[in-house]
């Protein structure tokens, strides 16, 4: 398979290219960052890009993929709600809508997170759940909602959240609670040949079907 990456310098994406080079269904892999990656493994092809609202000149990365897994996303601590909903929504649909003309067919794969919810008092849980929906409606794509996910923390990771990060394993024995980086990975990949679309699928599902791969 060839896989569209985004999010690779974070927390959660570093994880998920792990999972993606490790695998014997990924030939390659292709990362849209904004600085260049340490990483020199052969499978990986680096695409370095500056506006995530247009990525007409990164077109060869979106061509005939077999699936896209986006791992960008931001706190919105970190953030403004404007730039928030710029990051979270804007930058993700521009995304599904380029890779649906170039991988007409491909699966989609949107991290959101657990509390993802329409009607939620929470800004960000709201504007999750509407990318969640346009993404669906546009490109079928399987949206996942994990709790917390055990992967090393990124340099963009809050310093609170990244000194208390390895509390998080705390919640291993929880299905609905824990998440290691690389299952998220490889559940995305198994979801992609198990051709599931149009889903959302919440913390419990992501470590079943983690656990169904045999790649
Ligand atoms: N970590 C968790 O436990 C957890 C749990 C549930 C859901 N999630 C969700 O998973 C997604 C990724 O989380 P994470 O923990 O991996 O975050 P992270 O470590 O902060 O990584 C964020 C990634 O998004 C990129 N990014 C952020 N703002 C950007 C911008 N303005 N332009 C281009 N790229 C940008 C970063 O690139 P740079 O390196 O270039 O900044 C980095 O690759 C988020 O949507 C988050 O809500 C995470």
């Amino acid at each position: 398979m060839k896989i569209l990456l985004f999010g690779t310098t974070g927390s959660a994406g570093a994880a998920v290219l792990d999972a993606c080079l490790a695998a014997s269904v990924v030939d390659e892999v292709r990362a849209i960052v904004r600085r260049p990656l340490m990483n020199t493994s052969p499978k990986l092809r680096t695409f370095v890009h500056k506006d995530f609202l247009n990525y007409a000149t990164v077109e060869d990365a979106f061509r005939s993929a077999d699936a896209c897994l986006f791992c960008l996303g931001i706190s919105a601590t970190q953030v403004s709600q404007e730039e928030y909903r710029t990051i979270t929504y804007s930058y993700t649909l521009a995304a599904a809508n380029m890779f649906k003309l170039q991988s007409p067919g491909g699966a989609f794969h949107y991290i959101s997170g657990q509390g993802t919810k329409p009607g939620s008092r929470m800004f960000w849980a709201r504007v999750k759940a509407q990318t969640e929906q346009d993404l669906i409606d546009l490109v079928e794509a399987d949206c996942w909602r994990p709790a917390f996910i055990d992967a090393k923390p990124s340099p963009s990771l809050p310093k609170l959240y990244a000194m208390i990060q390895p509390l998080g394993r705390l919640f291993k024995p929880f299905p609905n609670l824990y998440v290691h980086g690389h299952d998220l990975g490889r559940a995305m990949l198994q979801a992609t040949v198990e051709k599931l679309r149009r889903r959302i699928i919440e913390n419990a599902e992501i470590r079943q079907i983690a656990a169904r791969a045999t790649f």
